[in-house]
């Protein structure tokens, strides 16, 4: 199957998942609305951030707006980019209700429209559960770069790539490996409701590629960036395993009796001056 196929499927799976998604109590846009000093950043996102006063920030993938608008709470000037469009109009909607203001713009992460201006952002961020929809990190890393500052930063917090040779759908208490960490061919998965708003509904077959922290570090190093830090954790913000438990808010991990699992990664790279 070509890869432009596979990324329509998935940009049609998200049209169908974005109307899902406001509505859902995952994301309890309603309870953000009301609150939204209450549902902050978990705290690894939160330590990823730190302070963003008055930067330009740029949230790539950014679904319907939460996260831009906790990013716009930080005290940064907010902009969402997503490539789809009921994704951003919601996200746009509930910036008016919630009164905190964020643009938000609708494009491809590896093709953004010029609107997402060239070293326009101070702080490019992106979280959880984003580039394995990319087929191509490449063109990622380009967008980052080109549209940072010079001295800019890019914070990413993103399931650990060692994650995937688990099997996510197996009941067994242990974790057990069913992928290759290399694989480089699609993985297609048949969608049925989705991950925030469960249901048989059948939605459409989704395909996602595995990115290895080599091919992350080097399509950043490549496109001229200079990694500051990387962190690795054994949370995750969701239960991505029978097994995990919540261990604090927001973020589960294995159970005490089992041995821990690299969850979650953070990375902070920087355009050279
Ligand atoms: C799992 S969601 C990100 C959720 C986000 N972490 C949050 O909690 O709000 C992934 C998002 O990536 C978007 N997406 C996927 N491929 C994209 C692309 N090529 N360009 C822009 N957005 C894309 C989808 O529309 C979806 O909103």
């Amino acid at each position: 199957m070509d890869v432009r196929d596979r990324v329509a499927a998935n940009h049609a799976i998200w049209q169908r998942w974005a109307a899902l998604h406001v509505p859902s109590g995952f994301y309890d846009a309603e309870g953000f609305i009301a609150d939204p000093a209450s549902r902050p950043f978990d705290s690894i996102v939160s330590g990823l951030l730190g302070d963003i006063t008055g930067m330009r920030a740029l949230h790539l993938q950014c679904h319907f707006g939460l996260d831009t608008l906790r990013l716009a709470l930080l005290g940064a000037t907010a902009t969402g980019l997503d490539f789809s469009d009921v994704a951003i109009a919601a996200a746009r909607d509930l910036s008016v209700r919630s009164g905190i203001p964020a643009t938000f713009i609708e494009g491809d992460v590896l093709a953004p429209p010029t609107e997402v201006s060239e070293g326009g952002f101070d702080v490019i961020f992106t979280s959880y559960g984003v580039i394995s929809w990319l087929p191509d990190l490449e063109a990622w890393a380009r967008t980052i770069a080109s549209r940072l500052a010079p001295g800019g930063v890019f914070k990413i917090a993103e399931m650990h790539p060692t994650l995937w040779i688990f099997d996510d759908e197996s009941d067994d208490p242990e974790p057990m490996v069913r992928y290759s960490y290399f694989m480089r061919e699609a993985l297609e998965w048949e969608e049925r409701g989705s991950y925030a708003a469960p249901g048989d509904e059948y939605i459409g077959t989704s395909h996602s590629w595995q990115h290895t922290f080599e091919e992350i570090i080097g399509v950043l190093v490549r496109a001229g960036l200079r990694i500051e830090e990387l962190r690795e954790f054994p949370l995750l913000a969701w239960k991505y395993m029978t097994a995990m438990v919540e261990k604090e808010p927001g973020l589960f991990g294995m159970p005490d009796t089992q041995p821990e699992v690299p969850l979650t990664f953070t990375l902070t790279a920087r355009k050279p001056e």
